[in-house]
């Protein structure tokens, strides 16, 4: 067995582990994962109803205790409140998968939603993954999950800002990846393509062809402490593997075609209100 695999999660890494974005998608995903694997759970989200219905399951299911913080990162103080509420817990193994994504023309952009984004995809994460980072270091182990994309690594026409968050986190956690290590704490990317989640709603992106979000969960919990870098799903790794030997240029070439065809020109603007 891998030294992290999933057998072992709470051996490596200790009996709690937080999660945001635990409402949907892939960081509900993940939320299974590490229950089955006898992790408790915190679960972090803005809507208290799904992550009350995923801890029920949870608790059901394989027996762990789990807490729930319903919280909107994009409010500055919200990461020095889960830091407060979260002092008595031992802590292990952060996943930092809520995000969201925009699309459509720069020109038409709506600059306070960007700027929100901004703020939940990269500062938001920047802070709580300080918090944790110093918190692991000093118990001389711990695991940092950082949801990268394969938007991360080109940029992308009519998804300009969030291409960039995401490129943001992908270049943050290669850098912490090597700072943290000699503390015992593992860091790793995660850079999935096209995930069948709330995504697509949001950011008003057509996803055609995608995977399942567990296929994300699995792959980068089985990757964690061995790369710096896991490309979850064939999906994934197909569509890299095409864009791989692309100058970068060209690949942000190819890329403004493919969001061409997956973000309409005209309609309804998705909004960021919470989906109660
Ligand atoms: N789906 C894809 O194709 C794909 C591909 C590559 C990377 N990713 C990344 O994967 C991560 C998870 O996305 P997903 O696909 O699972 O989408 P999703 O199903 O829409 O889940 C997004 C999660 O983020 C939470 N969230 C959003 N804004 C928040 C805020 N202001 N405060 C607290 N929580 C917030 C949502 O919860 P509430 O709405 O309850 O707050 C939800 O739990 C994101 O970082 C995304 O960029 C997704």
């Amino acid at each position: 067995m891998s030294r992290t695999g999933k057998g072992n999660l709470k051996a490596r890494y200790g009996t709690w582990a937080l999660v945001t974005g635990a409402s949907s998608g892939i960081g509900r995903e993940f939320a299974r994962e590490l229950a089955a694997a006898g992790l408790n759970v915190v679960l972090v989200a803005r809507r208290r109803t799904e992550l009350e219905t995923l801890t029920a399951e949870l608790k059901a299911r394989h027996g762990v205790d789990c807490v729930v913080h319903a919280l909107d990162l994009g409010n500055g103080d919200s990461v020095g409140f889960l830091e407060a509420a979260t002092a008595d817990v031992d802590i292990g193994l952060v996943v930092a998968a809520a995000g969201y994504g925009t699309s459509g023309a720069f020109l038409d952009a709506d600059v306070p939603d960007e700027l929100r984004m901004i703020e939940v995809n990269c500062r938001a994460v920047t802070e709580l993954t300080h918090v944790f980072a110093r918190r692991f270091a000093a118990r001389g182990r711990g695991g940092i999950v950082l949801m990268s994309s394969l938007v991360a690594f080109q940029g992308v026409p009519r998804a300009a800002t969030y291409a960039a968050t995401k490129g943001f986190i992908q270049v943050f956690a290669e850098g912490i990846r090597r700072e943290l290590k000699p503390h015992g704490v593992d860091v790793i990317a995660s850079a999935p393509g096209p995930i069948q989640s709330g995504f697509g709603e949001r950011a008003n992106m057509s996803m055609g062809m995608s995977q399942g979000p567990e296929v994300v969960a699995k792959a980068t919990l089985a990757a964690l402490g061995r790369r710096g870098t896991v490309r979850p799903g064939w999906l994934g790794k197909l569509l890299e593997a095409s864009l791989a030997p692309l100058p970068r240029w060209g690949r942000t070439r190819i890329m403004q075609q493919v969001m061409a065809g997956m973000t309409p020109t005209t309609g309804k603007k998705a909004t960021d209100s919470v989906r109660r």
